[in-house]
């Protein structure tokens, strides 16, 4: 069994969102002793932005310079990691009401036409990835977007985060939530425990 494992928090030691990514990881080794675990650090590995060169070369172009070829590489190995787990865990902190870049140039590579999911002629789309893969996004915020709150339409990350996964298939998605993180000492301590607790109710 393969996880694959990614972070995108720019904030190093101090984030809350690898903390609780690595906690999801561990449980998940517990779970699964003969794991296989990938790890993607998108803050220091992260592919740069998707450009008409890209296309170029999607194109059957002749790819032009090192560093678009390497970038190239970098692709398939992120379509291929997400091909082969069985299980994804995402730290996923919210930066200016979204996802981090670097989270949005990893999403840029695995959702590919033809690669991932496909169009039939009704219009519907059709997955091309493997069946029965399990995600589990650990989101992270500073503020509080929950339904009952008047920053509700403001939340553009988990909601994006789910559509994107839905999008290519895989509706096995749980998300462990830290918000409020900003609020002072108390509330980002409760909301640190409560994330916790989500995922010691994480089942295999
Ligand atoms: C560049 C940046 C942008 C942020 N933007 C938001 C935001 O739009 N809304 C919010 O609630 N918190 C925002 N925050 C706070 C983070 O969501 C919060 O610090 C969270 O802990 C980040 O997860 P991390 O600790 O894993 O990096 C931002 C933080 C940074 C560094």
């Amino acid at each position: 069994m393969k996880l694959l494992h990614i972070d995108s928090s720019i904030l190093g030691a101090r984030s809350v969102s690898r903390l609780l990514s690595s906690k999801i990881v561990e449980q998940e080794r517990r779970l699964h002793p003969a794991l296989d675990v990938v790890y993607r650090d998108l803050a220091c590995d992260c592919a740069l932005h998707f450009s008409a060169a890209h296309m170029a070369a999607r194109a059957g172009e002749t790819l032009q310079g090192a560093e678009l070829c390497s970038d190239l590489e970098l692709s398939q190995e992120y379509l291929d990691e997400l091909f082969e787990a069985d299980i994804i865990v995402i730290g996923a902190p919210m930066y200016n009401l979204t996802v981090p870049s670097q989270l949005k140039a990893w999403i840029d590579r695995i959702v590919i036409a033809g690669e991932t999911f496909t169009y039939d002629e009704t219009g519907a789309v059709r997955t091309l990835l493997p069946p029965g893969k399990k995600v589990i996004i650990a989101s992270t915020r500073g503020y509080v977007y929950r339904a009952d709150t008047s920053t509700a339409a403001l939340e553009h990350h988990e909601r994006f985060l789910k559509g994107v996964f839905s999008f290519l298939g895989l509706r096995d998605v749980t998300v462990v939530r830290a918000e409020g993180l900003a609020l002072g000492a108390r509330t980002r301590n409760a909301a640190i425990c409560h994330a916790q607790v989500q995922i010691a109710a994480i089942r295999p």
